[in-house]
């Protein structure tokens, strides 16, 4: 049996989907119900039969800091687990809830594929948990991370979670990593990365000129499927399909919608004045931020990673950003 983490989240989904659609048996874990309604209509984007594909997995409701609902879960026979879970913030105020999901959550999920003895763990890492580049070179899944002292919440969580898959790889299980780019695709349009395409949809002006990795979701959850399944292990592999800036992003989701193009380019001086005054606002309103200084920071950053590594090792083809960015404007309009 296959468990899954974070199944109600953007890429869980989408793995989900996948893994039951090649007729595998899933136990998947769950907190809210009406996050199990975001799943359904994920799976209604690959299928007309999409209630009967989602009755097939075995839900079970579970946090990953909660150890006694652990036990319920890796009650049975687990050999595969694919770990997605995670608190995804650049709000400082989320630090400590991030450092209690996704370090103690993975150490957790860690500990009992140990105890279970699970044939291998998949594990949804990030870039933000890959160091940064070396004199301006391209970035590998060689780039060790370290604290800089600017690094923000999220990434340190996400090393952190790394180092504790390691701890399980050392303490007898099989491992895999992978490192995602920013992911794109369909069914949360109103968090995350999803957010981007109905901001662009609702007539949003500005764009930064700031350089990331991008990858479809698609991709992620199949490179995923591929490593668990070979017999590669106790390896990180970072998947990006293309290296891209903000501007070109949007303008490319503008195009697909046929909506106008963001006109307004903002500068660092800019979103340095606009994260200081959206703070001051949130503390008086008690609102989430719009910006925070990790974000503001990040929208301006210019890196670009290298995805040789899966490519060579799987022969992995990547669908370009501009097809991800098509399929998720027609996903969107559903
Ligand atoms: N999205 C990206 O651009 C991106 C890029 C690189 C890496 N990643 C990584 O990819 C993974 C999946 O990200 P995503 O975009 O799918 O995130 P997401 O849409 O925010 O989903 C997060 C998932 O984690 C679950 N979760 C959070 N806290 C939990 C807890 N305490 N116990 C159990 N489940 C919990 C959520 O459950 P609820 O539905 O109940 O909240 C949800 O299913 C994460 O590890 C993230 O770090 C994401």
């Amino acid at each position: 049996m296959i468990l899954v983490t974070g199944g109600t989240g953007l890429v869980g989904s989408h793995l989900l989907y996948h893994l039951v659609k090649e007729n595998e048996t899933v136990r998947a874990i769950f907190r809210s119900e009406e996050k199990l309604q975001k799943v359904k209509k994920v799976f209604s984007y690959y299928t007309d039969d999409f209630e009967n594909q989602f009755s097939k997995i075995e839900w079970i409701k579970a946090d990953i800091t909660d150890v006694p609902s652990l036990e319920i879960v890796f009650s049975n026979e687990i050999e595969y687990v694919y770990h997605c879970a995670a608190l995804v913030s650049f709000d400082p105020k989320d630090y400590r809830k991030m450092r209690q999901v996704n370090i103690e959550g993975t150490a957790n999920i860690v500990n009992f594929s140990i105890d279970t003895k699970v044939k291998k763990l998949c594990f949804v890492s990030s870039i933000a948990a890959v160091g940064d580049a070396i004199n301006g070179n391209i970035i590998t899944e060689e780039n060790e991370w370290a604290d800089t002292g600017e690094s923000h919440g999220y990434s340190i969580t996400k090393y952190g979670a790394e180092m504790e898959i390691w701890r399980g790889s050392q303490e007898g299980i099989d491992v895999v990593i992978v490192n995602p780019g920013v992911i794109l695709g369909s069914g949360f349009f109103n968090e995350g990365s999803g957010k981007m395409f109905t901001q662009v949809y609702n007539g949003f002006k500005f764009y930064t000129e700031g350089i990331t990795g991008f990858v479809g979701v698609r991709d992620v959850v199949k490179a995923m499927i591929e490593l668990t399944k070979s017999d590669i292990k106790n390896e990180r592999f970072v998947l990006v399909s293309e290296n891209k800036s903000f501007k070109e992003i949007f303008f490319s989701i503008a195009d697909v919608f046929g909506k106008k193009r963001p006109s307004i380019k903002i500068g660092k001086i800019a979103t340095s004045i606009f994260w200081r005054v959206d703070w001051l606002l949130t503390k008086i309103t008690g609102k989430e931020p719009l910006l925070t200084k990790n974000s503001a920071r990040s929208s301006h950053k210019k890196e670009f990673y290298s995805s040789e590594k899966i490519k060579n090792a799987l022969n992995f083809k990547f669908e370009s950003i501009d097809m991800v960015i098509k399929k998720t404007c027609e996903e969107f309009l559903l």
